[in-house]
């Protein structure tokens, strides 16, 4: 399979087949990690360098592991001890990297947009691990995945996103993933924690979380990401658990056999309650994280593939 750019800088655009595509590829990666075996040939003489300018556990430590799986050297490059401290740019980081012959550079930004940038300015490939409130599409791709997995089909399912919409790029990503697989998709949230454009996103809008958790066959929290809000915006922890955290009452409205999905990190109590989080007969937690890594795989073996080898 092939992907229409040579980077991945997000789901929007990605046409069905790409996605399904690269989903096909994970799973395969999936058995192959789960049979203990590694492909360590694939991306010999690969360089990957993680470069992440905001914190991350699970994101970078997939894109490492998958990366060392197919056998690519991989740096993760310390932005917190870098000569960015001493102000270089994004751009000239950008350049100096790409002199060193950097075959795939992953990167997450608190500014939408930024991989975006440097993939015009580099000549490896670049796979958006994060960036701003834009897009996060590894992420929509492992939960796919997850949901494929667990569900058998992603078509004609009913998934609510709930929670911190506004400022979630795993929401936007997952809402064009999801879409492009023709599942229904519901955004769940308080009016001051919708984006400003979220009548054109295609999606149906909920402010009372009964309603749209009613007959959901996934139920996929938000993160509260209070680091990008300007304040006000939500009153309390405790009132927004009351409104708008997953318990296992409010569960109970959604269809029997739903599913609970939360990207991390988790803030206990105030979107999602402990019970419903470590139960394991409805929570896909933990297998969300297993799918990073594969997805991972599938993406660096694919961006390779179309990458000439430039050392
Ligand atoms: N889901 C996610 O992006 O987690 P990290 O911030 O830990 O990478």
């Amino acid at each position: 399979m092939m992907l229409p750019a040579r980077h991945l800088l997000a789901i929007e655009g990605l046409h069905q087949t790409a996605i399904a595509g690269l989903l096909d590829l994970a799973e395969s990666y999936l058995l192959l990690n789960r049979s203990g075996k590694t492909q360590r040939d694939l991306l010999k003489g690969r360089t990957l360098i993680n470069l992440f300018f905001e914190d991350s556990t699970r994101t970078r430590t997939s894109f490492e592991l998958a990366g060392k799986r197919l056998g690519a050297d991989v740096i993760n490059m310390s932005v917190s001890t870098s000569s960015v401290n001493k102000g270089e740019t994004l751009l000239d980081t950008a350049a100096t990297l790409n002199a060193m012959n950097c075959d795939l550079l992953v990167v997450r930004h608190g500014q939408s947009g930024a991989p975006a940038l440097l993939a015009q300015k580099v000549d490896a490939a670049v796979i958006n691990a994060g960036d701003g409130t834009h897009e996060h599409p590894t992420q929509a791709l492992l939960d796919a995945l997850t949901i494929r997995r667990a569900k058998g089909r992603i078509e004609g399912l009913t998934v609510a996103i709930c929670g911190d919409v506004a400022h979630s790029r795993v929401a936007r990503s997952n809402l064009h993933c999801l879409t492009a697989l023709n599942a229904r998709v519901r955004l769940i949230g308080p009016p001051t924690l919708m984006p400003a454009e979220v009548a054109r996103l295609g999606a149906e809008v909920f402010h009372d979380m009964a309603e749209g958790l009613k007959g959901a066959d996934v139920v996929m929290m938000l993160r509260l990401q209070r680091e990008r809000m300007s304040g006000g915006q939500v009153p309390s922890a405790r009132e927004f658990f009351r409104f708008y955290g997953l318990d296992a009452q409010k569960l109970g409205l959604a269809a029997p056999d739903a599913i609970v999905m939360h990207p991390g990190p988790m803030n206990r109590g105030v979107e999602i309650d402990s019970a419903v989080a470590d139960d394991p007969a409805r929570s896909v937690i933990a297998e969300q994280v297993e799918m990073g890594v594969a997805v991972r795989m599938a993406v660096l073996d694919i961006l390779a593939r179309q990458q000439p080898r430039l050392a």
